[in-house]
């Protein structure tokens, strides 16, 4: 299901026009921010955890295959490591589009590794939106995301990238580096057909 919250967005905890915010990334902002920022630094956010339960019908997927991306779930003691932004209000609406699947801004406190906080900004794809797919089997989940492919490239570029961010912000998590594992396991689908003699079909 293609979604478009864009406009839900724009009126959503909207900045003061004059004042940086910061914007907090746990997926693909983690590696490639696309957008102009006036400062990054390493970040976590807490009560969420994150978890490829989005799917993904416009970037590393499509409305007939869709992929898996991230998005936060709350749990409660859970810590999210991350990426933290200070961008201009206005790089907010080229955003609201970019990820404008599902996807709706929420106010958030951001923890510094500098024992600094800041209040910011996060985008959460909860499960009450239509491309919510929730968890799965793991290796089905790895599966789906081993096979995606979108206009943004392929869904396991987004999952290996994402996995090798957190390792450079000195971050493992379980639930990425074993989809990583299985995606890696992976035999790359090919429309190659293993050339056979026509004896050999009996
Ligand atoms: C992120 O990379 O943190 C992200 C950005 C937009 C929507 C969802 C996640």
């Amino acid at each position: 299901m293609v979604l478009d919250t864009t406009a839900l967005n724009a009126r959503r905890h909207c900045p003061d026009d004059e004042q940086a915010i910061w914007l907090f990334g746990y997926g693909s902002l983690i590696w490639k921010a696309g957008f102009p920022y006036l400062a990054r630094r390493p970040a976590h956010i807490r009560g969420w955890t994150r978890r490829f339960w989005q799917g993904s019908h416009d970037h590393r997927g499509t409305p007939e295959a869709p992929g898996r991306v991230a998005t936060l779930v709350a749990e409660a003691d859970a810590v999210c490591h991350g990426m933290a932004y200070r961008i201009a209000p206005e790089t907010l609406a080229p955003l609201d589009v970019r990820e404008k699947n599902g996807y709706l801004r929420e106010v958030t406190t951001l923890f510094f590794e500098d024992g600094a906080t800041a209040r910011g900004l996060t985008y959460i794809a909860t499960e009450d939106n239509a491309a919510f797919l929730g968890g799965a089997a793991p290796a089905a989940m790895a599966r789906q995301i081993a096979e995606a492919h979108g206009p943004s490239g392929p869904n396991r570029d987004y999952l290996l990238n994402l996995e090798a961010a957190l390792a450079e912000l000195g971050v493992r998590e379980a639930h990425v580096s074993d989809l990583a594992r299985r995606v890696r396991a992976h035999a790359p689908a090919t429309d190659d057909a293993i050339p056979c003699k026509m004896s050999d079909m009996s």
